[in-house]
C-alpha cells in the first residue's frame, strides 16, 4: 500500500532497530511499508509521524470507547498516578471500581481484575477447571481469547481447509511452542449450530470444564448469535454440568453498559472483561456467579497478579464506567454506528456488490458475498481482496479500518455525524477505486 510518509516511515525504521519487527503486539505489524507509527490520538482521531490525521475505526482494536485521550479518564488516571499506584494491599479505587462491574453486569456477583484480556481468560479457565474437576475446554472456531496456550487454536486466522469436518472439528493450532499436550484439552466447534455442540457435550460432556465463548464473533466480522442459539447453548451447558464463559473483553460494556447479557438475555457463569472497561488503559477481571468465584476464596485455586486493581488501571475503569452508566455514550454510538452501517449497505448495494454489513452498531464488520456467514467456515465465501483493497483506498482518504475485515470497525462516543459522511465517501470512493 505504501501508507508511510517520510517521518513516519523514518520512525518505523528506527523501531525495528530495538522493537522486534518495529511492533509490540504482533498484530500490529502491516508489512514494511505499511505499518504506521503514531503520534497522538484525539478523540476519534489518530495522527500519524507525518501530521496525517485518519477518522478512526481500530480504535485500538476496540478499547478506546469514549475516545483517544477522553479528558475524564485522563484526570482521574492522573490524580491516580499522584497517589502511588501499586501497593501489596486492596485499595479504595479498586473497591469502587469492583462495584461498578459488579452492579452493571447481572451475572457478576464478585470479581478479581487483572491487566489484560489474555490473563483474565487464562484465570478464567483455570478456575472452570478446578470448580468442576474436569479438564476440557470447548471453544468457538473463530474466536479469539488471547494469546495463551490454551486458546490459540481455530482462531479466526485459522484456514477454512483445515478445520476438518463440521461434524468431526480438528483444532487448527495457531502458533509453534505450544506443547502437543494442551491441543489434546480443547475441543473446537463451530459457531450457531446447536446440534455440534449437543453432539459434543452427548459423547464427552461429562470431562468438559467449560465453554468459552464470545458471545457474538468479536474477531470474526461480527457475527451474530442466531435468534435462540444462546439459549440453546446455556440449557445444554446446564444439561451437562458445563460452566459457560463469555469471553467479553470486546463484547462488555460496548455492545451495552451490561454488555451481552444485556443485549442477548443470556448469562454466562462466568465471564472475563477488558477493553472497554478501561477507554485504552490496561484493566480486566474475571467475574461470575458466586458459588464459582468463591473457589478463590476456598483456597487452593491460584490467582495472583501484582499490577492487577493498580490505581491508575481501577481510576481508568472508574472514570470510563461513570462515563458510560449515563447512556449517553451508547445512545450516541447506536445513532451513529446504526447510520454508519445502513449506509455502508447502501453503497454496496448501489454498486451491485454483494454485501452485508454485520455485527452491532458499536462493533460490525462488511463481508463481501452473497449470503451472510453464521460461523467461520461460511467466511470462506468473503471476497478478502477486494475488501483489503477498499481498506486501503479508505486509509489513503483519510479513513481507517483495520485492513481485514475479520476485525470489527469499532465506534466511540466521540465519532461524529460529520465522521460518518466523510467514512461513508471514503468507503464509496474507495469501492469504486477497488472495483477499477
Ligand atoms: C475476545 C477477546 N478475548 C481476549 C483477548 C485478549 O486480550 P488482550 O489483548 O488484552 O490480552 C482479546 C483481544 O483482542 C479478545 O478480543
Amino acid at each position: 500500500m505504501g501508507l508511510q510518509g517520510q517521518e513516519t516511515a523514518d520512525w518505523f525504521a528506527r523501531a525495528r532497530t530495538s522493537l522486534v519487527a518495529g511492533v509490540s503486539s504482533g498484530f500490529r505489524y502491516w508489512g514494511d511499508d505499511d505499518t504506521l507509527v503514531i503520534d497522538r490520538g484525539e478523540g476519534a482521531y489518530v495522527y500519524d509521524m507525518d501530521g496525517n490525521r485518519y477518522v478512526d475505526y481500530q480504535m485500538g482494536f476496540g478499547p478506546v470507547i469514549l475516545g483517544h485521550g477522553d479528558a475524564a479518564v485522563a484526570s482521574a488516571v492522573a490524580e491516580a498516578a499522584k497517589a502511588g499506584t501499586t501497593f501489596a494491599m486492596t485499595q479504595a479505587r479498586e473497591v469502587e471500581a469492583a462495584e461498578k462491574v459488579r452492579d452493571a453486569v447481572g451475572y457478576v456477583d464478585a470479581l478479581r481484575f487483572t491487566n489484560t484480556g489474555t490473563e483474565a481468560t487464562m484465570h478464567a479457565i483455570r478456575l472452570a477447571r478446578a470448580y468442576t474437576g474436569r479438564e476440557l475446554i470447548v471453544k468457538y472456531e473463530g474466536c479469539y481469547h488471547g494469546a495463551h496456550d490454551y486458546v490459540l487454536f481455530s482462531t479466526a486466522s485459522a484456514p477454512v481447509d483445515h478445520l476438518g469436518a463440521r461434524r468431526s472439528p480438528v483444532p487448527w493450532q495457531q502458533s509453534s511452542g505450544i506443547p502437543g499436550a494442551i491441543r489434546g484439552l480443547v475441543r473446537t466447534i463451530p459457531f450457531n449450530d446447536a446440534d455440534a455442540l449437543e453432539r459434543l457435550f452427548r459423547s464427552e460432556g461429562h470431562a468438559i470444564a467449560a465453554l468459552i465463548a464470545e458471545p457474538m464473533m468479536g474477531n470474526c466480522f461480527g457475527i451474530m448469535p442466531l435468534p435462540g442459539y444462546l439459549e440453546d447453548v446455556r440449557r445444554l451447558c446446564d444439561e451437562h454440568g458445563v460452566l459457560l464463559i463469555f469471553d467479553e473483553v470486546k463484547t462488555g460494556f460496548r455492545i451495552a453498559f451490561g454488555g451481552a447479557e444485556e443485549v442477548f438475555g443470556v448469562s454466562a457463569d462466568i465471564g472475563t472483561f477488558a477493553k472497554s472497561m478501561g477507554n485504552g488503559f490496561p484493566v480486566a477481571a474475571i467475574g461470575g456467579k458466586a458459588d464459582v468465584m468463591a473457589a478463590w476464596a476456598e483456597g487452593g485455586v491460584m490467582q495472583a497478579g501484582t499490577y492487577s486493581g493498580n490505581g491508575v488501571a481501577a481510576a481508568a475503569a472508574n472514570a470510563t464506567l461513570d462515563a458510560l452508566a449515563s447512556g449517553e455514550p451508547h445512545r450516541h454510538m447506536d445513532e451513529i454506528g446504526g447510520a454508519l452501517m445502513e449506509g455502508l449497505a447502501r453503497i454496496c448495494d448501489e454498486f451491485s456488490v454483494p454485501a452485508h454489513v454485520i455485527g452491532h452498531p458499536t462493533m460490525f464488520s462488511v463481508f463481501f458475498g452473497e449470503e451472510p456467514p453464521r460461523d467461520l467456515r461460511d467466511t470462506a465465501r468473503h471476497d478478502s481482496a477486494l475488501y483489503g483493497r477498499v481498506a486501503a483506498e479508505m486509509i489513503r482518504r483519510g479513513v481507517m479500518p483495520v485492513d481485514d475485515a475479520l476485525e470489527p470497525w469499532f465506534l466511540c462516543a466521540a465519532h461524529s455525524v460529520e465522521d460518518v459522511a466523510m467514512s461513508l465517501e471514503a468507503f464509496a470512493d474507495g469501492l469504486k477505486a477497488a472495483l477499477g
